[in-house]
């Protein structure tokens, strides 16, 4: 989603604004532009598509030391060179990037037409500039206030005013804003990918704080003027980023991670004298978890399917009921909030506006809610206080994969924690746990061998659809598959629990029809055979995803792929690396564009 970089210091600007606007390329957007003041003469360029169509566009010897710039995925108004940010006011020396919704612009942008401005985009971020100018007097700091005082909705806002080129302005409410700063230079991202490069010394901007930055540092103060001091943070080295190595895409590259952020996310966090889990984010003592009766999980996308997995882990390991929700229908459902409910928040990105959305509602009712989380410092781990980071290290790619291995293990912890603070045995907790150390080892020796997926991959790129099937642990786990083969390779799809096939999708099945079935050799085993039988007997080629050894679970598939033996509980863990694999094979087969695929973002900052 839309993306913020700006800079002041000693630098030529031009090259440090592209060079951040790449490092946010991933997030998602369709075009890209920079405002840059050489002396006090603001110059404009903006370009619809890639930022290095921009980069060719903005002069080679452009000059200046202080600019901000702006990749845009469109919300207001359609993908055009007018519509993409900076934005200027009508004397054309006061420019805006913004990230978010003005939710009053309609009557905003009235409002000024009538007072005679003349608009010249149709975005939301445009009322922006033009409100700024109304009550500039040549205090910038006052104006930019004034103006936001006006406005309802979501923003983290970037601005630059050509009489005052040794500084620039940014305000937050609701989109993610951090400074860093540098020695003799000052940044300010979105995401701290964009800029931690510079510098790792950096403040996290809170919703209602505005900043004036200079090249020596930064004064924060509140939308009424209170100056405060704000807290310094020193990003992790997690955070610097890798560029691709040997493989093609990061899609792939963050596959193949999968067995160390696994085990990334277990390290220090496993009592093995104990059989038992430490997360020390979380701050609860065996006693507060006694008291909580209910686990209640809110995410969105892969992460809510990570959560779907938690949820089952926490119910059937610790028998404590648990449930995980879709975060944009719970928080406009007027939810009930348990005074003994524990809730989760999941998020890879800790900035997905559905999410943080839910977290407000649960907190507004009174209710405590953990943050499992990526990104650090970001809004759903900040405003959730504790939690739990599942350090899968920096995600790129726009389809998620090595986030809810990590999401998922995160959770598995949690559900042993729980466990044993209730019924389960110090020698079954160990079993859980030896278990779950041989994860990473058998991540990696499915990766090395992952099976006939290319056939696999031809055979779903040329179908006119596929069904996913699964049941108990790998029901969410065939979701994520549906959801990641749409998203990256466009294909027609959908996963169904493989009970309730026969209550619908059964009907689309025709001769040659591809079924991915997960079948485990676990408790719902001989179920899942019955339905693949009912897939069969009306033509579906069946694709399974077996567990090793187990030769008849393998021969009911058409073409079957073999994970490693383990728990039932930890089988996500596993059968999810073909599917992502597949997607993967079957994207490049199409050639997609596998690391930002259209119309998505990587974090998705609006509702
Ligand atoms: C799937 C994907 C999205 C995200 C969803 C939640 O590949 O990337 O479905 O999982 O937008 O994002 P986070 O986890 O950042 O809250």
């Amino acid at each position: 989603m839309c993306g913020i970089i700006a800079y002041i210091g000693s630098r030529r600007v031009t090259p440090v604004l592209l060079n951040g606007l790449r490092h946010l390329e991933y997030r998602g957007y369709d075009s890209a532009g920079i405002a840059v003041l050489d002396g006090e003469q603001l110059q404009l360029y903006r370009e619809v598509g890639p930022v290095a169509g921009l980069d060719r566009a903005v002069p080679k010897d452009l000059g200046g030391n202080v600019g901000i710039a702006h990749t845009r995925w469109a919300t207001h108004g359609g993908v055009t060179r007018a519509n993409a940010h900076p934005h200027l006011d009508s004397t054309g020396r006061i420019a805006v990037v913004h990230n978010g919704i003005i939710e009053n612009a309609t009557e905003l942008r009235a409002r000024l037409e009538r007072e005679g401005v003349e608009f010249r985009s149709e975005t939301d971020t445009e009322v922006i500039p033009h409100l700024i100018r109304t009550f500039y007097d040549g205090r910038p700091l006052e104006a930019l206030r004034d103006a936001l005082r006006l406005v309802s909705g979501t923003y983290g806002v970037a601005v630059l005013f050509a009489d005052h080129p040794d500084q620039f302005f940014v305000a937050r409410n609701g989109s993610p804003l951090v400074i860093g700063l540098g020695e003799g230079e000052t940044l300010v991202g979105s995401d701290p990918q964009a800029i931690v490069s510079f510098t790792r010394r950096v403040i996290f901007l809170n919703d209602g704080e505005v900043a004036n930055i200079t090249r020596e540092g930064v004064v924060t103060s509140l939308l009424d003027g209170a100056i405060f001091a704000p807290a310094v943070e020193q990003l992790d080295e997690d955070w610097i980023v890798e560029d691709k190595g040997d493989f093609e895409h990061f899609m792939l590259k963050e596959i193949f991670e999968q067995s160390q952020s696994i085990h990334r996310c277990m390290r220090g966090r496993l009592v093995a004298s104990e059989g038992n889990a430490k997360l020390g984010g979380l701050d609860l003592s065996p006693r507060d978890l006694l008291y909580y009766k209910r686990v209640e999980i809110l995410a969105c996308g892969t992460s809510y399917h990570a959560g779907l997995v938690g949820a089952m882990a926490i119910e059937r390991l610790a028998h404590v009921p648990a449930a995980a929700h879709v975060a944009s229908e719970f928080r406009y459902r007027n939810p009930v909030i348990g005074p003994d409910s524990l809730y989760f928040a999941v998020s890879q990105s800790g900035e997905t506006a559905d999410t943080l959305g839910a977290v407000s509602e649960v907190q507004v009712k009174g209710g405590e809610v953990f943050g499992i989380v990526n990104v650090v410092g970001s809004s759903i781990a900040r405003t959730c206080g504790r939690g739990t980071y599942v350090h899968s290290g920096p995600e790129l790619a726009v389809a998620s994969t090595k986030a809810f291995t990590s999401q998922v293990s995160a959770l598995l912890l949690f559900s042993l924690l729980m466990a044993r603070t209730r019924h389960l045995s110090p020698h079954d907790g160990k079993a859980f746990l030896d278990a779950l150390l041989r994860i990473p080892r058998q991540v990696e020796s499915y990766l090395q061998d992952p099976g006939p997926l290319d056939e696999v991959a031809s055979i779903v790129s040329r179908a006119r659809y596929t069904l996913f099937l699964g049941r108990g642990f790998n029901y969410p786990v065939s979701l994520e598959g549906a959801l990641k083969l749409k998203e990256v390779a466009y294909l027609p799809c959908e996963a169904y629990p493989a009970g309730e096939m026969k209550h619908g999708p059964i009907a689309m099945m025709e001769e040659g029809t591809p079924v991915v079935v997960i079948v485990q050799d676990d408790s719902v085993k001989d179920k899942t055979i019955s339905n693949v039988r009912e897939c069969q007997a009306r033509g579906a080629r069946i694709i399974a995803i077996h567990t090793q050894g187990d030769h008849e679970a393998a021969a009911c598939g058409d073409i079957s792929i073999a994970v490693p033996r383990t728990l039932e509980y930890l089988t996500p863990l596993l059968t999810v690396l073909p599917l992502q694999l597949l997607t993967y094979k079957a994207g490049v087969l199409l050639g997609r564009d596998i690391d930002r695929p259209r119309n998505l973002a990587k974090s998705v900052t609006v509702e």
